[in-house]
């Protein structure tokens, strides 16, 4: 039976109308237009369709509408400020940490999850952050050599 939902997401307030069991990543993509999430395995086993709730990285194809309580959603739509890219997004692009880019949204806002709470990850703590995000381009050195870059940038910044 449908239900009016309220989502808060990138900032802005959303109803949609959906069952209680309908992903999130459904949602976001066929009520809201928020394509940037993918979906790969539907199983929360790639990391392709990672989103933000309440900062904290979170697969939305397993995640139901009805179990999302109030929280502030983010998907890689909603990184960017006034135009200008967030430093993971500048980071990716100048490690050059894609190929195919199907799974680098996902990557992308795990990254960011993890310098929400550890702002100078050490690499073995980069790899164990990212390691349910799967690139089959097989980027990953350059995917941690990007998170290190943002990782700096943001710590600069903050000073
Ligand atoms: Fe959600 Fe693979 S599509 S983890």
């Amino acid at each position: 039976m449908p239900n009016q939902y309220p989502l808060y997401v990138n900032g802005k307030m959303h109803t949609v109308q959906a069952d209680p069991e309908t992903s999130l990543l459904s949602v976001l993509r066929e009520d809201l237009n928020l394509t940037g999430s993918k979906y790969g395995c539907g199983e929360g086993q790639c990391g392709a369709c990672t989103v933000l709730l309440d900062g904290k990285p979170t697969r939305s194809c397993i995640t139901p509408l009805g179990s999302i309580l109030k929280q502030k959603i983010t998907t890689i739509e909603g990184l960017e400020k006034e135009g200008r890219l967030h430093p993971m997004q500048e980071a990716f692009l100048a490690e050059d940490a894609l190929q195919c880019g199907y799974c680098t949204a996902g990557m992308i806002v795990s990254a960011v999850g993890l310098l929400n709470h550890n702002a100078a990850p050490t690499e073995p703590e980069i790899v164990t952050a990212m390691q349910g995000n799967l690139c089959r381009c097989g980027t990953y050195r350059r995917i941690i050599k990007a998170v290190q870059r943002a990782a700096g940038v943001q710590r600069r910044a903050a000073r």
